[in-house]
């Protein structure tokens, strides 16, 4: 009877290893109670207007170049333009440099924008930390950053992961969350929607506002690299806007130029070791487009050797097994995808669904129309895909997936959270995605990736925690 006891708890165990180290999907257990998802009031302390005369406010930092060496530092002043000028210094009590910027402002339907300022810090020291101050003349307000180590194959880095962020108290816990995480979150590589002002009467623009003083917090302090998604477009011809991306374009400046690109929204940086490719869901990108023309002269200037690890940025996923959004990157995945398996391209992040899933290493690329091949197939030279649209914005999640979970989904949950992608050397990084209701060290879905140009081996077994 002991005998059989035995062989029955070893079967138990094996099947048990069996199904969780499998290439089947899981779809996750984990039951979150159903609340709804409420934007944070606008008197919220988050949201609270920074004290004194022309006091700077949405402060916020992005990459200025291509490798990392200057930083594009941009903030808002309400009451009068007061100074462009950023000074900044490697020590608290000596801003021993000065940078001067440019001044924009918007007008929307019946709104119009503060005094926004963008400054260019360039020639900065890698692996340096730098002080700065904003608002000079007037309050003047102080920060600091981190620059990245100078670009090269084997250098460790981490990146936060944040999609679909909006403004409700799911947002706040997101960002929260991101923050507290142990393993630190150096720049967070952000894949579309920031405010969703446009689900505003009038696209209300004082959403713009809120949301910059939100995330101020983080961003003021470490880059966040830009992704457009449709709550960007604010194409609004019902109320006399017609020119798309206005508001964002206004409001982030990101280094495009140095990439070659003719437009900020898609463009590539490298950092530490990766090179990142950053496209646009909502610009043109069938062939002989700019951004076609541009991704096309993009793939042959990686440089693995340089910087082993490739990641693309996008807004509308090309892999989605959830009721929503299902299928709008189609038509994008059906443009590049070939690209993407040729030049091994490591990891896709994207967003849009509001909802948390990680692909397998898959590919669909052998459909040429007639020979009805249109099945996923399991392919090594693939990336994989994340979709990260979990920030928890007024419009909830998506909670609806389809069943049975599709061969190539890996792992899929309705929760909002943020992933951390952890670059250890030029073969090795480890990833993990965190739910927002759980503790700050507890890991909801993982994985080491063995970069795809230098490394062959299946890395498709998924760790649970
Ligand atoms: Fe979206």
């Amino acid at each position: 009877m002991a005998d059989h006891l035995n062989r029955f708890l070893v079967l138990t165990v094996l099947l048990g290893l069996f199904l969780r180290f499998c290439h089947g999907g899981v779809t996750s257990t984990f039951v979150r109670k159903v609340e709804k998802t409420i934007d944070m009031p606008l008197d919220a302390d988050v949201f609270k207007v920074p004290s004194g005369y022309n006091a700077p406010q949405q402060v916020h930092i992005t990459q200025g170049n291509m490798d990392g060496s200057a930083v594009i530092v941009s903030w808002v002043t309400q009451d009068e333009p007061g100074s462009n000028t950023v000074l900044y210094g490697t020590s608290e009590d000596n801003f021993e440099f000065h940078a001067k910027g440019k001044l924009t402002q918007y007008t929307y339907y019946n709104y119009t924008s503060g005094f926004i300022h963008h400054c260019t810090l360039r020639n900065l020291k890698f692996s340096t930390k730098y002080y700065y101050k904003v608002g000079i003349g007037n309050t003047t307000r102080h920060f600091w950053f981190t620059t990245p180590p100078e670009v090269g194959p084997d250098v460790p880095y981490t990146f936060g992961l944040i999609g679909d962020l909006g403004q409700s108290f799911d947002s706040n816990s997101t960002l929260s969350h991101y923050e507290s995480n142990p393993i630190r979150g150096e720049t967070v590589l952000f894949v579309g929607d920031l405010s969703y002002a446009d689900n505003y009467p009038n696209h209300d623009n004082v959403r713009w506002d809120t949301w910059g003083r939100f995330v101020e917090r983080s961003v003021a302090y470490q880059p966040w690299i830009w992704t457009t998604g449709n709550h960007e477009i604010d194409f609004a011809p019902e109320i006399g806007e017609t020119q798309p991306f206005k508001p964002f374009r206004h409001r982030y400046t990101v280094p495009y130029k140095a990439s070659g690109s003719t437009a900020p929204f898609w463009y590539s940086i490298k950092r530490a070791s990766a090179h990142i490719i950053v496209l646009s869901s909502y610009s043109a990108y069938a062939k002989y487009t700019p951004q076609y023309k541009w991704l096309e002269a993009e793939f042959p200037k990686v440089n693995r050797s340089e910087t082993p690890w490739l990641i693309v940025l996008m807004h509308s996923p090309w892999y989605n097994s959830y009721n929503y959004h299902y299928m709008e990157g189609e038509t994008m995945r059906v443009m590049y995808e070939p690209w993407f398996v040729q030049n091994k391209v490591d990891i896709v992040f994207a967003g849009h669904v509001h909802a948390y899933e990680r692909s397998h290493r898959i590919s669909n690329v052998a459909y040429n129309i007639v020979n009805g091949e249109c099945t996923p197939v399991d392919d090594r030279s693939a990336p994989v895909y994340v979709n990260i649209g979990d920030g928890g914005n007024l419009e909830g999640l998506a909670a609806n997936m389809t069943y049975p979970q599709p061969k190539y989904s890996a792992y899929r949950e309705a929760s909002f959270g943020h992933a951390v992608f952890s670059i250890k050397n030029r073969t090795h990084a480890y990833y993990e995605w965190h739910r927002n209701q759980d503790g700050d060290a507890v890991v909801a879905d993982a994985m080491w990736f063995y970069n795809r140009y230098w490394s062959s081996a299946d890395d498709s077994i998924t760790i649970f925690s």
